[in-house]
């Protein structure tokens, strides 16, 4: 495989225009490919200003959970706009907050009665992180500050949530402006350290956070937060039940709290409301919601935690946090539409059912590839890993970015793909698979057939001359 043949390669296939100096709007790299300009959506579809359709196989970044033009939410969101499309919750309580707290709080289950919104994802965990410490406070524990959290791992791009981010590379840059907190390795299922299979990894690691809790000092340790099945860092790892009890285990027994972390995998993705709800006895004291709550109708996050430990707060001042869009009602009101469509239409289980098949679909396109290595999640949380090599699963020569080079392949064909490649990939190189939860079998199919063509681009681009 050569660099120069694959770069020509790319020009050649895709032809996309290649990007300039930027001029007011600024993102990307010079040089980078120039992205499509959406015109509109409807369902699991988007049309650029060209005309161009496209499958939108991640929700956006696994945020889109029902597609755009959903006639109930955008009823929801005109109504909550002309009564008020903003009241701040410091000077007004709101319908709209109380309904979708109540609506939120049910649907976690127990141990989750209190529920606190927010704008994203990174606000989220901030607040949640926030809510521990004078949660720590309420009993007497000043000397608990630190959070320790997993390595790969994304909890958000503020420096608050990037201290304990777990992703060398959105870090590097800003590291001697973030506070140092603890990190531990997280579970893995495919690339394992030496020596180790899946089970003796997931032991270990484990056993390494209760190192880490008493190498810090217990007394220190506030909070141990991680994502309870995967998202981007890791590409959908599914930790074992094992894994996730012990967690549970070693948190309570050192006074530590629980966080976990369900931007992405909350909200129904998975096949349960939340992903913690796949082993019961590891709940969290507090969990962190975004994305799927809202659907990407509105920037919306959320945190949620127990009656008693939200109470002694409320007790002792109150919870010390405010944004100014915190609880507006508009994104209340779009929050509660997006819960109640899912709830009408299934799509939890929906999420389930789907996934599975989406995941023998892709099983299938594995067995044919020879650049597919694994396929890993739950529901509709799912990860296709590339591979230069099956039986070594060595890595892709890292100039070649093949993360970057299916994506634009992709995008050609008409499927647009969240991917980045994360901790430089150091961890391997996967795209994630996450489509819709109103997604049906037919579009399955559809999406399969997709993937098979891009693959079959994806190995002419890497085959030598
Ligand atoms: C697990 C996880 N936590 C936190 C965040 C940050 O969310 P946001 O981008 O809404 O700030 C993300 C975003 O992808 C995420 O996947």
């Amino acid at each position: 495989m050569r660099q120069q043949n694959v770069q020509s390669w790319e020009e050649k296939l895709l032809g996309m225009e290649r990007l300039g100096e930027p001029v007011q709007v600024f993102f990307k790299e010079k040089g980078s490919p120039r992205l499509p300009c959406i015109s509109h959506g409807e369902g699991l579809y988007f049309w650029d200003k060209d005309g161009k359709k496209y499958f939108d196989v991640s929700s956006g970044p696994v945020a889109n959970n029902l597609g755009s033009g959903n006639k109930r939410v955008l009823a929801a969101m005109a109504a909550q706009a002309e009564n008020a499309a903003f009241a701040f919750p410091g000077q007004f309580e709101s319908e709209a907050n109380e309904c979708l707290s109540n609506l939120v709080t049910d649907l976690a289950g127990d141990g989750f009665e209190r529920a606190f919104f927010v704008s994203g994802g990174s606000e989220a965990v901030e607040s949640a992180t926030k809510l521990a410490r004078q949660c720590a406070l309420t009993k007497g524990q000043s000397s608990r500050w630190k959070v320790i959290s997993r390595q790969p791992s994304y909890h958000g791009g503020t420096l608050g949530a990037l201290t304990l981010t777990g992703d060398s590379q959105m870090r590097d840059v800003f590291k001697p402006m973030l506070k140092s907190m603890p990190k531990v390795r997280a579970p893995a299922t495919y690339r394992l350290p030496e020596k180790y299979t899946v089970e003796s990894f997931s032991r270990a690691c484990a056993a390494e956070l209760e190192d880490c809790i008493k190498s810090e000092g217990a007394e220190t340790v506030l909070a141990f937060i991680m994502e309870p099945i995967g998202g981007l860092a890791s590409g959908a790892v599914v930790s074992d039940d094992f894994y996730m009890t012990e967690v549970r285990r070693i948190c309570s027994k050192y006074g530590v709290l629980l966080i976990h972390d369900e931007v992405m995998s909350g909200a129904g993705r998975t096949g349960k409301f939340l992903a913690s709800n796949h082993c019961i006895d590891a709940q969290p004291d507090i969990v962190v919601l975004a994305k799927g709550i809202a659907a990407g109708f509105t920037p919306m996050g959320a945190v949620l935690a127990s009656g008693s430990l939200v109470n002694a707060i409320s007790s002792n001042g109150g919870f010390l946090n405010g944004f100014t869009y915190f609880a507006n009602p508009l994104s209340c009101a779009i929050g509660y539409a997006v819960l109640q469509e899912m709830l009408d239409y299934n799509l939890i289980a929906n999420a389930a059912e789907r996934g599975a098949e989406f995941k023998n679909a892709l099983e299938e396109l594995k067995k044919y590839s020879k650049y597919v290595g694994d396929i890993r999640g739950k529901g509709l949380l799912l990860a296709l890993e590339l591979v230069a090599d099956k039986e070594t699963k060595s890595y892709f020569d890292r100039k070649l970015n093949a993360v970057a080079l299916f994506q634009n392949l992709a995008l050609k064909n008409g499927l647009m793909i969240y991917a980045r490649r994360t901790n430089y990939g150091e961890f391997g190189d996967w795209l994630m698979m996450t489509p819709l939860l109103i997604i049906n079998s037919e579009q399955v199919r559809e999406l399969k057939n997709g993937l098979a063509k891009t693959l079959k681009y994806f190995e002419r681009c890497l085959q030598t001359d």
